[in-house]
């Protein structure tokens, strides 16, 4: 029976706004970011950024859609401060950093792709609330399909502003390899975002992109057949426990190894398909290492997708699930287990922690 609060305990009343203020924050946030991705979808901030200051009627008219709900639009947006509002002239635009999240999406900030990931996984709240019941799990695929073109978009940005700039270069002698040419695999490559900004950045080398979800790798290849790099990247349908081909020089994880149910067959497999001196570049989303350590606004993040997506597609595939918040310990002790004998925090972003495992 639930303890009846009123009679045993005391209100405080600061605490009690405090938390209700916050709770209303997040009715906002979540009715809202439906709001983005039909912002986004229907090309309302592309039209802000481009032709800006308009009204409703005037964005309503370039983006050939209906002025009612636009109008709409418009309040909630500019109460979410996401674009402003001009009372004078009844206009509304975008400021740069504005213009940089949500319309630009060739730009490292640009984020309202993230809202696409984050919608999909709400539509599967039913699903995964059974279960907490049944302990069952949930494989990738069976999402909705804006998970993965989601994903794409949300990591994408990140990986622009620091994969070739930031990241390669922190791994021990990977850049000098891979301007010699190298040959590297991306393992749970998704759409490919990181296999094509390597594969840009390295034209001597060859890349090999992995997935064992057939939609993604089909996307993928036809990205890459568009971006003109078929020459030098191939995708292929296969898991991480089997992907062929031996030999190379970088094996690369994006923000995948946790939601594997096999993590240390994963890598082992990696192991024996590695070069004598190669690297594993190991990138994972940032989390702490304990449990205190996560409560922040990134944690919050993926503790979220842990529980909706992450967490549910390892106990799918396999005998363990490390959890998107999995801590620099257990992914250690899972490279350990599987062979490697380095293993080596090489650098940390304000999303991601990247780690350099060697044989
Ligand atoms: C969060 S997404 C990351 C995708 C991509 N690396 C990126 O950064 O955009 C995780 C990916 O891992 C893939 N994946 C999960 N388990 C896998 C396995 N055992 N073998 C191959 N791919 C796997 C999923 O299909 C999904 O595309």
């Amino acid at each position: 029976m639930v303890k009846n609060v009123a009679e045993t305990e005391v209100i405080d009343q600061e605490k009690m706004q405090a938390l209700l203020g916050r709770i209303i924050g997040d009715f906002g946030a979540t009715a809202s970011s439906a709001l983005v991705v039909i912002g986004d979808r229907l090309g309302l901030y592309k039209a802000l950024a481009s032709d800006g200051p308009l009204t409703s009627v005037e964005l309503a008219k370039r983006t050939n859609t209906t002025e009612r709900y636009v109008r709409e639009w418009l309040i909630n947006q500019a109460a979410s401060g996401y674009i402003e509002y001009n009372p004078a002239t009844g206009a509304y635009s975008l400021t740069p950093e504005q213009r940089a999240a949500l319309a630009d999406d060739a730009n490292p900030l640009f984020v309202a792709g993230g809202f696409e990931l984050f919608i999909s996984l709400v539509k599967d709240e039913e699903h995964v609330a059974e279960m907490f019941r049944s302990g069952e799990g949930m494989r990738w695929g069976d999402h909705h399909a804006g998970l993965f073109r989601g994903t794409e978009r949300f990591f994408r940005p990140g990986y622009l502003a620091n994969l070739t700039s930031n990241w390669i270069p922190a791994l021990a002698g990977v850049r000098e390899k891979l301007e010699a040419g190298a040959t590297v695999a991306d393992v749970g490559c998704g759409h490919g975002a990181s296999t094509q900004i390597m594969a840009n950045a390295y034209p001597k080398s060859r890349f090999f992109g992995f997935d064992n979800h057939a939609a993604s790798i089909e996307a993928a290849r036809q990205e890459v057949a568009e971006a003109g790099l078929a020459d030098r990247v191939s995708f292929e349908v296969a898991g991480a426990t089997d992907f062929p081909g031996s030999g190379y020089e970088l094996i690369c994880y994006f923000d995948c190894l946790h939601d594997m149910g096999d993590p240390v067959g994963a890598l082992r497999h990696a192991r024996e398909a590695i070069a004598a001196d190669g690297t594993i570049l190991l990138v994972e989303p940032m989390a702490g290492n304990t449990v205190e350590e996560n409560f922040n606004p990134v944690g919050r993040v993926y503790s979220a997708a842990s529980v909706l997506v992450c967490t549910p597609n390892a106990v799918a595939t396999g005998p363990v699930a490390l959890g998107t918040l999995a801590t620099e310990a257990a992914l250690r002790a899972v490279a350990e287990e599987a062979g490697f004998t380095r293993f080596r925090r090489a650098m940390d972003t304000p999303f991601n922690r990247l780690f350099e495992v060697r044989p």
